[in-house]
């Protein structure tokens, strides 16, 4: 198979809005693969955040003058544009948190101190970030609830027949990934969304690898909650998204106390401000907030539709190449795949591949992924997983295919 024409795809013009694609590492043009940990940003998203301190930085919802109110009015304006991208019904209902990581904690937190008691049950998933699996843990331990997990089969997915028998009037959460960080698996959300609200549970989604690569629509898939980080989608670190329907969260008790999230305050008690600022206690992240309103304007218009396109089309051709490959073995084989691919070679291990292939420029993430239970599933310490973006090309998955073979050579 030779490299597949990208047009109409204006790929030439994204890798240049990119300034980091055009390094060199260690001689060679960098090979960017490392996708599901962090994308890379444009220079839109770049000089958006540098224009805000140059220009347009004060604290926000503090001040009167003129510069607390251009930073206010470009934060607010940032949240709309989030709220466009999920299709939420409100900005009430989206809070800026510093990742998904903290979006889960907060609802874990807040939510469940709020609403679970000793026997309670919460359903994860074998394919869960450890970041949707720990919080849950520690409000378990916190309150006597009890965690049930679903398995995932041998070429990926979740065992829905085994999701359907451990749901019960029990079952008051469902947190579940949308994909997986680990095996790219697409899981069935809508589906499991209403079944968990048939029986009365409520559903946390953790959409970090989602939000990138699939159009997320919440009032579609009635999610309870939505999380995401701004680093994924071309956007900076230190803030990402809590999507919360708003009687849920209207109901829920501040996470953290500080200001700028009170109405009142005085020795004999305090009350709260009104959604979203309730769970915004504190200074925000202002310049990232808005570099994320950008990475959003950036997404937006390319077009989720086509660059989903682009990278299914990514994906298909890497998986042939790859699987051409005679020691290499693809973990995670579901029907419905997000752009990543976990792989492993044999007996080589996967730091040595990871290794091998940054001396040739390529970047992949190698270890668990974060993701321990999964490793344990298949039975591998670690994987090698190359994990794609808007900005690759047919001709990177050549080099890197290329740089697979090598350590192949090298461990015979
Ligand atoms: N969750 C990130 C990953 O999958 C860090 O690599």
């Amino acid at each position: 198979m030779t490299s597949k024409n990208t047009d109409p795809f204006p790929i030439k013009q994204i890798r240049s809005d990119f300034p980091i694609l055009s390094e060199k590492i260690y001689g060679k043009p960098l090979v960017y693969l490392d996708n599901g940990a962090s994308t890379q940003k444009p220079i839109q998203v770049i000089k958006a955040i540098s224009g805000v301190y140059e220009n347009k930085y004060a604290n926000v919802h503090r001040g009167v003058h003129y510069l607390s109110q251009v930073a206010t009015d470009e934060m607010e304006a940032a949240r709309e544009k989030v709220r466009g991208f999920i299709n939420a019904r409100s900005e009430r209902e989206v809070i800026f948190v510093r990742g998904a990581t903290e979006g889960i904690n907060l609802v874990a937190s807040s939510w469940g101190k709020a609403n679970l008691t000793a026997g309670d049950e919460i359903i994860l998933s074998q394919m869960e970030h450890h970041s949707n699996i720990v919080p849950w843990q520690l409000i378990a331990n916190a309150t006597g609830a009890i965690i049930k997990v679903i398995p995932i089969d041998d070429s990926g997915e979740l065992e829905m027949d085994v999701f359907r028998s451990l749901l019960s009037e029990k079952t008051k959460m469902v947190a579940i990934t949308h994909v997986s960080n680990a095996l790219g698996t697409i899981v069935p959300l809508k589906q499991m969304i209403k079944e968990s609200h048939d029986t009365g549970a409520l559903v946390l989604v953790d959409g970090c690898q989602a939000a990138p690569h699939l159009q997320v629509d919440v009032q579609k898939l009635d999610a309870d909650f939505y999380v995401f980080s701004g680093h994924k989608i071309y956007g900076p670190s230190g803030i990402g998204i809590l999507y919360g329907k708003e009687t849920l969260l209207e109901a829920m008790p501040p996470y953290q106390g500080g200001g700028d999230m009170i109405d009142t305050v005085s020795f004999s008690g305090s009350t709260w401000a009104d959604l979203p600022f309730k769970f915004e206690a504190g200074t925000p992240n202002i310049a990232d907030a808005i570099g994320m309103g950008n990475a959003i304007d950036y997404i937006s218009t390319l077009g989720l539709p086509a660059i989903i396109e682009y990278e299914n089309a990514l994906l298909s051709y890497a998986t042939e190449k790859l699987q051409a490959i005679n020691s290499l073995k693809i973990v995670g084989n579901a029907t419905e795949k997000a752009a990543i691919i976990s792989f492993v070679m044999g007996d080589i291990h996967p730091h040595d591949i990871g290794t091998i292939l940054d001396r040739q420029g390529v970047a992949v993430r190698t270890g668990h992924h974060c993701a321990q239970p999964v490793m344990e599933r298949y039975d591998v310490p670690a994987t090698a997983r190359a994990s794609f973006a808007l900005y690759n090309t047919f001709e990177e998955i050549d080099s890197l295919a290329v740089s697979l073979a090598k350590v192949q050579e090298i461990f015979g």
